[in-house]
């Protein structure tokens, strides 16, 4: 039996008219066709489905979509800033940080979270604040520079 459901996606108010039990992953990219939001191996294994639910970093692969309800998503399509990149994407593409880029939204996202809450990460806090993340690519080292340097950006814009 399907039911609405409301929350905030990215600052839009959203309604879905859906069983409670579909995973958000699911309504992110086939409802709402926010597809930066990956499905890996939907058992919180690898990150790429990672989203912020009121601020945290979450697996979309296994959040039910009721559990959602009256709360804020922030998508990967959520951390631009009226077009502008984030200081994060900006960093990446400086390092060339990615190489098939399947990972890399979930990692935007686990990286955002970690620098809201600390601006000046070490280098065990970034691969720590990453450790959920899978990169096939080996992109680690690049993206950690990423991290310091949009980190870097990101303080010397609040001077
Ligand atoms: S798809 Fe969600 S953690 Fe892998
Ligand atoms: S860039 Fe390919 S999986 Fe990370």
């Amino acid at each position: 039996m399907t039911e609405i459901y409301k929350f905030i996606v990215n600052g839009r108010s959203i309604s879905v008219d859906t069983d409670g039990t579909t995973p958000l992953l699911s309504v992110l990219r086939e409802d709402l066709s926010l597809r930066g939001s990956k499905f890996g191996c939907g058992a919180e294994q690898c990150g790429a489905c990672m989203v912020l639910i009121d601020g945290k970093p979450e697996c979309a692969c296994s959040r039910e979509v009721a559990a959602v309800a009256g709360r804020t998503v922030t998508t990967v399509e959520g951390l631009s800033d009226n077009g502008a990149l984030h200081p994060l994407q900006s960093a990446l593409l400086d390092e060339q940080a990615g190489q098939c880029g399947y990972c890399l939204s979930g990692i935007l996202i686990s990286a955002a979270a970690l620098l809201a809450s600390n601006p000046d990460p070490s280098r065990p806090e970034i691969i720590a604040a990453l450790d959920p993340h899978l990169c096939r690519c080996g992109i680690h080292n690049r993206v950690i520079r990423a991290v310091q340097k949009a980190g870097a950006a990101m303080a010397g814009a609040r001077r």
